[in-house]
């Protein structure tokens, strides 16, 4: 049996389904791409480092012997998200979970930002990934499956001081996910807002963020985060808090006047 069998007879047993991954390059993205390679599903990564996504997608390769496809894409231009898309379709490859993960936080003061800045963000973190769940939502409707992953943050559940466009945005996809939660289900389509709390990747660095030692304190790395988020859509829930503090965290975010929680918050997360 030469080699080329074996990587067949390893692809033919296990389930091919595409699962495409934005924001692979690093972080949960990465993360997400290792475990369903380890699951052996077929995979589409997205990012903009060409170096990282080609170096990962060589990794499982060879320790999964899984299908992926490298896609070096600037998700912030719309027009991008649809070339994709169209790409994708050429090669025949229908797109059966979405893992809508792309995304940056930056911290600071509203007014002190450039517009350009908070404009760039609200960009990725908003449009884009209304572009990339619009695209794929169309596709898996006509084929009346598919499943929808959009990370959010434990940030979209309350306005943040010094995170005030960062949080609206994920506040947004949060809500996004609850109603096409509802709206895509009778179309055999799960849709699930993950909401992880602060975790080990390259988050802190992008958002020019301060960890302060509680926040350290409360890291999670991101395999407990991406687990709980294939968890979650694989059994069809609307949302997943991901980690006990987290989830301490939400229910004293929900049950707490706002006054209070901002206030916690605020403290916990103040920059140096
Ligand atoms: N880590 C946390 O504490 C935390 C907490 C809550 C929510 N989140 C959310 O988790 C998601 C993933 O972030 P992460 O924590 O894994 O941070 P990360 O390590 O910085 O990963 C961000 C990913 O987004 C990609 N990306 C950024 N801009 C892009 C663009 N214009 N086009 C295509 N890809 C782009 C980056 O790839 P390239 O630079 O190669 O393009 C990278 O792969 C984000 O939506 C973030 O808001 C993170």
């Amino acid at each position: 049996m030469n080699r080329n069998s074996v990587v067949y007879m390893h692809t033919s047993l296990k389930s091919k389904n595409w699962v495409l991954i934005t924001g692979a390059s690093s972080g949960f993205g990465e993360e997400f791409a290792r475990q369903y390679a380890k699951q052996g599903h077929a995979l589409v990564l997205v990012a903009r480092r060409l170096d990282r996504l080609q170096a990962l997608a060589e990794t499982l390769r060879q320790e999964h012997r899984v299908e992926v496809v490298v896609e070096q894409v600037d998700l912030s231009d719309v027009g991008a998200v649809v070339r994709l898309q169209e790409r994708l379709r050429e090669r025949d490859i229908a797109i059966d979970v979405l893992i809508n993960n792309a995304g940056y936080g930056l911290q600071g003061p509203f007014a002190d930002a450039p517009l350009e800045a908070s404009l760039s963000m609200v960009q990725l973190d908003i449009a884009s990934l209304t572009a990339v769940t619009h695209v794929f939502a169309q596709e898996m409707r006509k084929r009346r499956r598919g499943k929808i992953l959009l990370v959010a943050s434990l940030l979209a559940h309350l306005g943040v001081e010094n995170f005030a466009v960062y949080s609206a945005a994920k506040a947004y996809v949060l809500r996004l996910g609850e109603a096409l939660h509802r709206e895509l289900k009778p179309d055999g389509i799960t849709v699930t807002a993950l909401s992880p709390g602060l975790s080990d990747t390259g988050f802190a660095k992008a958002a020019q963020m301060s960890v302060t030692p509680v926040l350290r304190l409360l890291m999670m790395q991101p395999a407990p985060v991406v687990r709980a988020g294939i968890r979650s859509l694989n059994a069809g829930h609307m949302s997943v808090v991901p980690g006990l503090a987290n989830k301490v965290m939400a229910m004293f975010i929900w049950g707490t006047p706002r006054w209070l929680h901002q206030a916690v918050f605020a403290r916990v997360m103040k920059a140096q």
